[in-house]
């Protein structure tokens, strides 16, 4: 979800499906009544807008919504920063360094506005907090506008874009998180089953699509800024996410991936309804849900998994969720992944540490000991399932024993993957009360050393895959490397052929060489090298 940086490494994005190609600059269609045209604005009346989303899948979602809008609203999209009249930045707010991305532009975006006085900033996602206003301002001084993520849906209306296109959205609310005010997701529900339903959603990729499910974070994490950006815990209806999902299907997307800050919490906070009944359980730690007759992640799975087509296959054939508390992990959940053929055979779980003092301290509400009996039990239902984590280094009050438990920890589980990152102190969280007192060089070393042992037990974990065949979804065609740096991938028989890339359904990065053509396709590659973030293998039966 977040990109990790140490000096001389770079790990991949979680990027647990690719976008696939990238989508050439979209423009509106004309709209769905054809009377309505001579209603519609100049074209060159509107701004040409673009984009810049940070941060994880659920901005890029987001921000998929918000291109949709303005494209419906009769907007183009503008292949660059640099050339747009309208510039709309997405931003992620879960460390500092994300934030500096954006105030670091600042100057660059100031000579963009001198040089074009019609210029437009939007500034949304997760850095507008609502009592911060002032501090954005100082922050952001190119930025017009601040959005909530909540208040998104608004954005053409806001910036009195909407024409005979779009409806006229509704006026944002608040609510507040303890005592701090945030926005709040009670109306993107509804927004998102409008834009789906009218077709206004601009997909990145024709492969991959991201369906959100719930909203928002109420979990406790002392360290996590996400509940005071993004509000309390809201999920979609049961029937909305169906809906799409169908959507979706007849499109011919092969993977979906669900979203939400904690999907296996999605429904909690849904009315009961008789056809649930015979949904129930508890959590195993902490604040207790009341889950009876509400619909829960397992039974929109199996939901999701029971839309086939006519020969019987499921009609979505890749089904991921991203991202998973361990504390709403129940055993419902587990049996469902167990029994879905079209669930991916992948579980990010993230940990954040291997130290039960530390992880009490970060409220995450579960013990070492709980995070591996869940792991357990769910290698157990699914024999091979590929894991990643996400963990922090320097927390609060981390000594160099409870750090070494995170080493321990990854000898422990060997993921697959993991995304670590050095703690970073976020304003208004309730770890901000604790001390820093992990000194930035010890943060550094610590992020070093952890990243060091999981370079190999990542490549140990892909050498696995050596001579195996498996399936691959290609996603992507590649640049070609620089002269020197083909190793031998390109044989003279394939001339013509390009360097493609695709995810196994263990979310392993493919390499292989073949016919762009072969995007979208599920094809069968035998891996033939393996690296510690991604593997590389030949076509089978080409
Ligand atoms: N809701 C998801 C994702 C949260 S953000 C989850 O709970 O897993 C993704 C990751 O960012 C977290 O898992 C955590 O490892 C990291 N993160 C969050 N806040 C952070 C902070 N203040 N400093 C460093 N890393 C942080
Ligand atoms: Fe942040 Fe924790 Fe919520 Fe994840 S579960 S978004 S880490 S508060
Ligand atoms: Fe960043 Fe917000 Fe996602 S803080 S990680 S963009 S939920």
């Amino acid at each position: 979800m977040i990109q990790t940086r140490t000096p001389g490494r770079e790990l991949p994005m979680l990027d647990l499906i690719a976008t696939g190609p990238a989508v050439a600059s979209r423009v509106p269609a004309g709209p769905a009544d054809e009377r309505l045209t001579e209603y519609l604005p100049e074209t060159r009346a509107l701004p040409r807008f673009h984009v810049w989303t940070l941060g994880c899948q659920m901005n890029r979602s987001d921000s998929e919504e918000m291109a949709g809008r303005l494209l419906a609203a009769g907007c183009e999209e503008a292949p660059s920063l640099d050339v747009a009249e309208l510039i709309v930045i997405n931003t992620c707010a879960i460390r500092e360094g994300a934030e500096q991305k954006v105030i670091g532009r600042q100057g660059q975006l100031a000579r963009l506005k001198a040089a074009n006085p019609g210029l437009r900033i939007v500034l949304t996602g997760c850095s507008v907090r609502e009592p911060d206003r002032a501090g954005l301002r100082r922050r952001y001084p190119a930025v017009d506008l601040f959005l909530r993520p909540d208040e998104e849906p608004e954005l053409v209306d806001r910036l009195g874009l909407a024409s005979a296109h779009a409806p006229i959205g509704a006026v944002g609310a608040t609510t507040t998180v303890g005592r701090t005010v945030v926005g709040a997701a009670d109306r993107l529900a509804g927004t998102r089953a409008q834009a789906v339903g009218s077709g206004t959603v601009a997909r990145g990729s024709a492969i991959s699509a991201w369906l959100p499910i719930i909203y928002g974070c109420d979990k406790t994490c002392t360290y996590c800024i996400v509940p005071f950006s993004r509000g309390p815990e809201r999920s979609r209806p049961f029937d909305d996410i169906l809906d799409e999902a169908r959507t979706l299907a007849a499109a011919g997307y092969r993977e979906v991936t669900l979203l939400g800050q904690n999907v296996n919490s999605y429904g909690h906070d849904l009315a009961p309804e008789p056809r649930f009944a015979h949904v129930a359980g508890a959590r195993w730690a902490g604040r207790q849900l009341d889950l009876a007759g509400r619909p829960d992640l397992a039974e929109l799975i199996r939901a999701i998994e029971d839309l086939r087509t006519s020969d019987g296959r499921p009609a979505i054939g890749r089904l991921r969720f991203v991202t998973s508390h361990p504390w709403d992990l129940s055993d419902r959940l587990i049996s469902a992944l167990a029994d879905c053929e079209s669930v991916c055979e992948h579980l990010h779980l993230p940990v954040q540490s291997g130290s039960d003092p530390v992880l009490r301290r970060m409220g995450r509400q579960y013990t070492i000991g709980h995070y591996l009996e869940r792991l357990a039990r769910i290698r157990e239902a699914v024999p091979g399932i590929a894991i990643s984590t996400d963990i922090i280094v320097g927390f609060c009050g981390e000594t160099e024993a409870q750090f070494e438990e995170s080493l321990a920890l990854l000898e422990t589980v060997r993921y697959d993957q993991v995304f670590a990152a050095a703690y970073s102190p976020r304003p208004g969280t309730p770890a901000t009360r604790l001390a820093d007192d992990v000194p930035a060089a010890d943060k550094r070393r610590r992020l070093n050393t952890l990243l060091a042992i999981q370079e190999r037990i990542g490549l140990e974990r892909n050498q696995a895959w050596l001579g195996r065949e498996v399936e691959v979804l290609v996603d992507a065609v590649n640049a070609p490397r620089p002269h020197g740096h083909e190793d031998g991938a390109l044989d003279p028989a394939s001339a013509g052929a390009s360097r493609l890339s695709g995810r196994t359904r263990s979310n392993k990065l493919v390499h292989l060489t073949g016919d762009p053509s072969l995007v979208g396709q599920a094809v069968t590659v035998q891996i033939a090298h393996a690296g510690p973030y991604a593997l590389r293998g030949a076509l089978v039966g080409a």
